[in-house]
């Protein structure tokens, strides 16, 4: 190799390569994953108010189901980027798609797959996508389609979605059986995976539904207060099809990759074992009223503990930042059974 083609070799080295530097992710779910979209909405499931917030930056409700960040805020900081903001604080700017290919927060407190779960509360899963779509117009627009296409190809696609569905099954006490019924919500899946896909997206992130069983809403419903074993058989149930679905659209679509994260096993070896994560309570929610602290949601008249660094879930269904903070880590860095084929870690390099 002669000098000149070593000059041109360095000078090579010194350009950014947009692939490695610019990380960006779209991140699309429930209230386990809202950074204040339902703030927006006409909508009971809101959660902008004390005590949510009580130990975010300044003490601030910002609309996560949270005392402090939530499990996508710190999955953001792993990757090294701010957490994406709502989709609809930014949607209106005039410069939005600048924001846009920074990375966009879809998630809505209450949604799920179906779009009659919690119908006209949220942001359905469908409402979600479609939202997404607008946004990858605006950036072809902008910025040409080959480069779009290029961009959403290295994001990260996070999904948190599926928790609201099975609660609304449970609460219905359906007319078909648990199997039809996760057959059915992963066939709608499927479609909206699909949806996505076609959109660009080929990196995803599924986070599966942890054990809603254990969860104080419905250890309160149990004389002894223990998890619901039917809804927590019914979360396997789902997390299975989700993972089976996820392989079989990869071996189907080729260049598609993923992580599955099982929150289920995650959540249950912090409550076999609390004292190895740091915690003491795994039962009685940190904030809300009645048994457990669970009969209503965290409210600025509710009780709400001190110590919120040792409690598993904040409120009646969602876990502590510190919680949130212990998952995050694993799905970045784990390995199976929790997180697989790959972890965030390693599907961020793919
Ligand atoms: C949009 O433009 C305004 C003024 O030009 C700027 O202050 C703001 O940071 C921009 N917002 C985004 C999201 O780029
Ligand atoms: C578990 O939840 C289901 C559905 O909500 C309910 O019908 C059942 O009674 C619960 N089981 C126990 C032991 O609490
Ligand atoms: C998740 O973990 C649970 C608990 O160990 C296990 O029963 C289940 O098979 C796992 N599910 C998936 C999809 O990996």
């Amino acid at each position: 190799m002669g000098p000149l083609h070593l000059l041109i070799l360095f000078l090579f080295s010194l350009i950014p390569t947009k692939g490695s530097a610019q990380k960006t992710a779209y991140v699309f779910g429930d209230s386990l994953a809202d950074v204040g979209n339902n703030n927006y909405l006409l909508t009971l499931l809101k959660a902008n108010f004390p005590y949510n917030g009580i130990d975010f930056a300044g003490g601030k409700s910002t609309g996560r189901y949270s005392n402090g960040k939530n499990s996508i805020d710190f999955i953001a900081e792993q990757l090294g980027i701010a957490s994406p903001p709502p989709y609809l604080a930014i949607a209106s700017s005039p410069n939005n798609s600048d924001a846009f290919l920074r990375g966009v927060n879809f998630a809505s407190g209450g949604a799920g797959i179906f779009d009659t779960t919690n119908k006209g509360q949220c942001l359905s899963f469908n409402k979600q996508i479609a939202y997404f779509s607008t946004v990858c117009s605006a950036m072809a627009e902008r910025e040409g389609s080959i480069e779009t296409q290029n961009h959403l190809a290295r994001s990260i696609f996070a999904l948190l979605i599926g928790s609201n569905d099975i609660l609304a099954y449970l609460n219905d006490n359906g007319k078909v059986t648990p199997q039809q019924f996760v057959s059915l919500l992963v066939s709608t899946l499927q479609g909206q995976l699909k949806k996505l896909y076609n959109l660009g997206a080929r990196k995803f992130v599924f986070v599966g539904t942890g054990p809603i069983g254990c969860s104080p809403a419905q250890r309160r419903q149990s004389k002894t207060e223990d998890c619901n074993a039917s809804a927590n058989f019914l979360c396997d149930l789902y997390n299975h099809a989700v993972a089976s679905l996820l392989q079989e659209t990869k071996s189907e679509l080729g260049d598609l990759s993923y992580s599955f994260f099982n929150s289920s096993l995650a959540m249950l070896q912090v409550i076999q074992k609390p004292y190895d994560y740091g915690l003491t309570e795994v039962k009685t929610a940190c904030c809300g009223l009645g048994e457990l602290n669970a009969k209503v949601a965290c409210t600025p008249i509710s009780a709400h503990c001190g110590s919120r660094n040792s409690y598993l879930f904040w409120d009646f269904y969602h876990p502590t930042e510190a919680v949130s903070r212990i998952l995050a880590a694993e799905i970045f860095e784990g390995s199976a059974p929790l997180v697989y084929p790959v972890n965030v870690r390693e599907l961020e390099d793919l």
